[in-house]
């Protein structure tokens, strides 16, 4: 029966594509296939209701190919597909659209490398080699990091780290091929990392200090005109926390029907740069009266691109949607046992190192990808690690599952779970027979992943 083997394909292909609830800073995001998501540098362009995702990934050595995801709801994302093989070792690609055509520009061996797509739409695996590769006007200075910026006149401008130690701002020539035309400012900023959005008249740029792979303390600069004068750098989050772990890549803005939304993309990068490193996106606020911007230290979040309007799910707040049937066991140390509300707010099953874990029985699962929030603090981040197993599976420490592991309160990881009961066993590694102590206040257990 054709009609009944095209619904059965249909129905197998819902059941396996994995729809994403949260964004979750730091974890290790999965597309739609359920491989972990590549796109490290990248950008994200709107066109209508889909977003478009450019980036690198790291694999197959050094030969980063630009890659492309897409998604309607920023959560979802679904992979394009590497836009081309035409160029090794693009770093940041970023999309440019101009005279009906679609950009990607990156940078290779420090100059500018353009590819175009065949059609109308971004989400193409046929980008072809365009122009030549080009230094900054007006002269001819090689630059690292890069970014784009559109302004809401439609006009398109190049963001860079010129000769290393200066901010330059060009404009973008809209021919075709689009080239880098003149310059607009320069700011003596020895930053890099640049991205850029408009909210209320006023212009911000958010940078990264030169500190390769490693996080840093990034700065928001803002202007009442491109050409400046730019104001200097302010802290986007504490100094102490590095931008939660994370460096700039690019800003998005959400113009929704109730509400603008400012979103700073960030990496997490591992210490090399490979596909081991991470996401971190925060909502970014904005005050129009000091020109400060700060990132929202969310640990689970959601957005609604029609509205624009943010949800947090805060870190002390029982969100259990499935709670847990008040069975806490603990192995090592005195035994406790928790009612769920407890279990979340309550008192803390402390001092878990390796000579203890605490297993939480009866966990409730749906034989698929939960997220489970783990809520603890460590004594010290660099002599260890915690860890967790899901039915006495492999021990997988936390850092491998949230680049925000032992650094923050609350740990979202996304683990599978059967239906039906599952046992959970978190427990805590030092390095090397080191004083490592994990202090372990409770799990929230989402249904959705
Ligand atoms: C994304 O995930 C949400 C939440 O699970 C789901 O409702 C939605 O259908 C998904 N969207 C896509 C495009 O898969
Ligand atoms: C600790 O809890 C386990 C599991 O419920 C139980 O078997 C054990 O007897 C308890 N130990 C103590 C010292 O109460
Ligand atoms: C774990 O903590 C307990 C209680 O403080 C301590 O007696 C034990 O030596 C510690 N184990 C390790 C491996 O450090
Ligand atoms: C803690 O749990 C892990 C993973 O299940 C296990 O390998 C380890 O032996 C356990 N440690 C103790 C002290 O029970
Ligand atoms: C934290 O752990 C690291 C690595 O084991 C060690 O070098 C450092 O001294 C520790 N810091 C403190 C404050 O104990
Ligand atoms: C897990 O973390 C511990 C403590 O830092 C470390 O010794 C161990 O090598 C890590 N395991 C893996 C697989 O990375």
């Amino acid at each position: 029966m054709k009609f009944g083997a095209t619904f059965a394909l249909l129905a197998s292909f819902i059941s396996t594509a994995l729809a994403v609830s949260f964004i979750i800073p730091g974890a290790v995001w999965i597309d739609t296939s359920g491989a972990k998501i590549l796109a490290h540098g990248g950008h994200i362009m709107q066109v209508g209701s889909t977003f478009y995702w450019a980036s690198s990934p790291y694999y197959q050595g050094n030969e980063y190919d630009p890659n492309i995801y897409s998604s309607t709801d920023l959560m979802n994302w679904s992979h394009v597909g590497i836009a081309s093989t035409a160029v090794a070792g693009m770093y940041r690609p970023k999309f440019v659209s101009s005279g009906g055509k679609w950009y990607i520009w990156g940078q290779v061996n420090r100059e500018i490398v353009t590819l175009v797509a065949p059609g109308t739409t971004p989400a193409s695996t046929a980008y072809t080699l365009t122009g030549s590769p080009q230094l900054l006007p007006p002269d001819a200075r090689s630059f690292s990091d890069m970014g784009v910026f559109v302004d809401d006149t439609g006009s398109n401008y190049f963001l860079s780290s010129a000769d290393s130690n200066n901010f330059q701002l060009n404009n973008i020539n809209a021919g075709t091929p689009i080239t880098i035309g003149t310059r607009v400012a320069d700011i003596g900023a020895a930053m890099e990392g640049p991205g850029m959005f408009k909210a209320s008249g006023v212009y911000y740029l958010i940078m990264s200090e030169k500190t390769g792979y490693r996080a840093d303390p990034d700065k928001s600069y803002w202007a009442t005109a491109l050409a400046g004068p730019w104001s200097a750098g302010t802290d986007i989050a504490p100094e102490a926390v590095n931008t939660y772990n994370s460096q700039n890549s690019a800003e998005l803005v959400i113009t929704g029907t109730s509400t603008t939304s400012y979103i700073f993309l960030g990496d997490a990068w591992d210490a090399d740069g490979t596909d081991a490193s991470n996401y971190e996106w925060l909502p970014i606020s904005v005050s129009t009266s000091t020109h400060i911007l700060t990132l929202q230290n969310l640990a689970m979040w959601t957005i609604n691109p029609g509205t624009g309007k943010i949800r947090s799910y805060c870190r002390l707040e029982i969100i259990l949607k499935t709670r847990l049937p008040g069975v806490v066991s603990s192995s090592g140390f005195a035994n406790t046992t928790f009612n769920a509300a407890d279990a979340i707010i309550g008192g803390s099953a402390g001092g878990i190192n390796s000579s203890s874990n605490v297993t939480f029985t009866n966990i409730p699962g749906r034989g698929d990808k939960h997220w489970v929030s783990f809520q603890y603090t460590v004594n010290n981040v660099t002599a260890g690690d915690a860890h967790v197993s899901v039915n006495g599976g492999p021990t997988i420490n936390l850092s491998e599952l949230n680049s925000r592991a032992g650094h923050y309160s609350t740990v979202p990881v996304a683990l599978s779970l059967k239906e039906g009961a599952n046992t959970l066993t978190f427990g805590a590694t030092a390095t090397d027979d080191g004083d490592f102590e994990a202090h372990l206040e409770g799990i929230q257990i989402f249904d959705n992943y």
